[in-house]
């Protein structure tokens, strides 16, 4: 008699990869970090420092300094003598070389840093070595080679820098937003005042240390760690410009009402709820790879992560079955072992959040699906989770979450998936699964996003726009669309010869 073939499931779960542990040692870290301002390290004005912990052991890293308005004001101070003296009149092709440099430093530190990166906000040592790192990198170099092609950027117009940008960046990706807000700011001439996240201080501090490396003329970038009032301080500072922040939509929105009125420039990237929406000519099996990316990628934390599964029921069935197999595969615990794929959740109060909707989405009815993973006993954990049956009013259908949580709601046709997907606050990305080429540009046409893939799933190009409309945010990150940010534009109209005397037909 034939013996029952077992299936993937089954087979998948007779084994394990052995553990594949990257050592913490290359992060080299000290027990105590100071202020970076004008380009010397330096102790808070009230003496104050907070611990910074590794969100997989609770085990503290390092103590970090608190910096109150007192050190803003002198970082704001020490941005604006080095706009006014040296960064500013700086010829273009100087300042790329800096970034050059920069980038260079960060590639070759950059086992240090990924580490570091993993250590402190609990993402798996593969996601911050293979992506976060060389994407680091990348903003560097690409913004390197703008510095002296700018006039290309404004073609017809001029254009100037603004002055000290402050940049108030999160969590999820620590180095990556300040590489992202930096290397463009620096590249059309501006200083800044940078103010990561108190979970995620360390990379930033690391980064400082490389613009003393590169001999960045001091006071080009500071930076300035402590939490929310910090970043309060530099918002509403008088001397600054301009605030590109990424974060929550509740502090964008603060953000806001404290700039109006002012002349301070504005970007904001704020959260998301996109809809992966997978039809019955789809691709399965890739689209369940794009799902997968999509939510347990940075476990969940990611502003455009797919976090509403919308399926065609004609295929509702069979792509649930295919995705709670891969969901079961999934390997969560030490983000630096080399085979995790879902790391640790960053804080405390991140976890209570994702613990709280959990709740919330059973409470509402719907169905959940926890993959059988074990999990570690110390740090902050959440098992891969899959919400079946939600209906669109529910929270976990509206509100972002923020963690490796999927909520799945079934549609019949293409009006149907477009008018979910668009019901949500959310304006930031969208991913569509189809075969169907005029389906993929009519969905592109009329998602209400403004990332939209087709599929594939979040991979993009640099010098493509990425930001939101509705909730999301203000205004586009990348490549030349990050300039309209950091310049200001002028339209100089100067009267020749050939306007002021008649011609005379000669
Ligand atoms: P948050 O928006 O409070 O923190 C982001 C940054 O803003 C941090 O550097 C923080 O210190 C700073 N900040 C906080 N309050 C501020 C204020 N009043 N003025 C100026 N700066 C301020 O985000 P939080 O509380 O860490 O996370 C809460 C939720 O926000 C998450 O669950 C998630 O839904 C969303 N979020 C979205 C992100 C994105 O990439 N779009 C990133 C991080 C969080
Ligand atoms: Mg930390």
């Amino acid at each position: 008699m034939a013996k029952k073939r077992k299936s993937k499931l089954e087979f998948d779960k007779g084994w394990q990869y052995d553990p594949a542990p990257q050592s913490a040692e290359p992060a080299n870290l000290r027990d105590r970090y100071d202020l970076f301002i004008d380009g010397k390290f330096v102790k808070p004005a009230g003496g104050k420092y907070f611990g910074t912990s590794n969100p997989a052991n609770d085990k503290k890293l390092a103590k970090v300094a608190e910096g109150d308005k007192r050190d803003v004001a002198k970082a704001v101070r020490a941005a604006r003598k080095a706009y006014e003296g040296t960064w500013s009149r700086l010829r273009p092709a100087e300042r790329g070389k800096y970034l050059f440099r920069i980038a260079r430093i960060i590639q070759e530190r950059s086992r240090e840093l990924a580490v570091t990166e993993s250590l402190d906000g609990g993402k798996p040592i593969r996601e911050s070595r293979d992506v976060d790192l060389p994407l680091v990198a990348a903003h560097f170099f690409y913004h390197a080679g703008w510095a002296d092609k700018l006039s290309y950027a404004f073609p017809g117009r001029k254009a100037r820098s603004l002055g000290v940008a402050g940049q108030i960046i999160p969590w999820n990706f620590p180095l990556l937003m300040a590489a992202w807000k930096i290397a463009p700011a620096l590249a059309t001439g501006n200083t800044v005042v940078l103010k990561p996240a108190e979970t995620t201080p360390l990379t930033a501090l690391k980064l400082a240390e490389i613009m003393q490396d590169a001999d960045l003329p001091p006071g080009v970038v500071n930076v300035v760690t402590g939490a929310g009032a910090t970043g309060e301080a530099i918002v509403h500072h008088p001397d600054v410009d301009k605030i590109a922040f990424t974060g929550s939509t509740e502090v964008g929105k603060l953000i806001r009402k404290a700039l109006a009125g002012t002349s301070k420039r504005l970007t904001l990237e704020l959260g998301g709820k996109a809809a992966n929406v997978i039809f019955e000519d789809a691709a399965l099996d890739q689209a369940v790879e794009g799902i997968i990316n999509g939510i347990f990628f940075n476990q969940g934390h990611v502003c455009c992560a797919g976090s509403r599964l919308l399926v065609q029921e004609s295929v509702a069935d069979i792509l649930i079955r295919k995705l709670k197999d891969r969901m079961e595969t999934l390997v969560v615990g030490d983000p630096l072992d080399k085979n995790t794929d879902i790391g640790a959740i960053n804080s405390k109060d991140q976890l209570r959040k994702i613990k709280g909707y959990l709740k919330i989405g059973q409470r509402e009815g719907a169905e959940i699906f926890q993959t059988s993973c074990s999990l570690p006993k110390r740090g902050n954990w959440c098992p891969p989770t899959l919400f079946l049956n939600a209906s669109q009013s529910h929270r976990i259908s509206q509100e972002e979450i923020f963690g490796p949580v999927l909520t799945a709601i079934r549609f019949k046709g293409e009006a149907e998936a477009l008018s979910l997907a668009n019901d949500v606050r959310y304006g930031l990305a969208g991913y569509v699964w189809t075969s169907d080429v005029g389906r993929a540009h009519r969905l592109g046409r009329s998602l209400d996003a403004g990332m939209i893939w087709v599929n594939s799933e979040n991979n993009r190009h640099l010098p493509a726009p990425f930001g939101g409309m509705k909730s999301s945010g203000i205004g586009r990150d990348g490549g030349d669309y990050s300039f309209e940010f950091y310049m200001e534009t002028k339209n100089i109209c100067i009267a020749m010869d050939e306007h002021k005397v008649p011609q005379l037909g000669v």
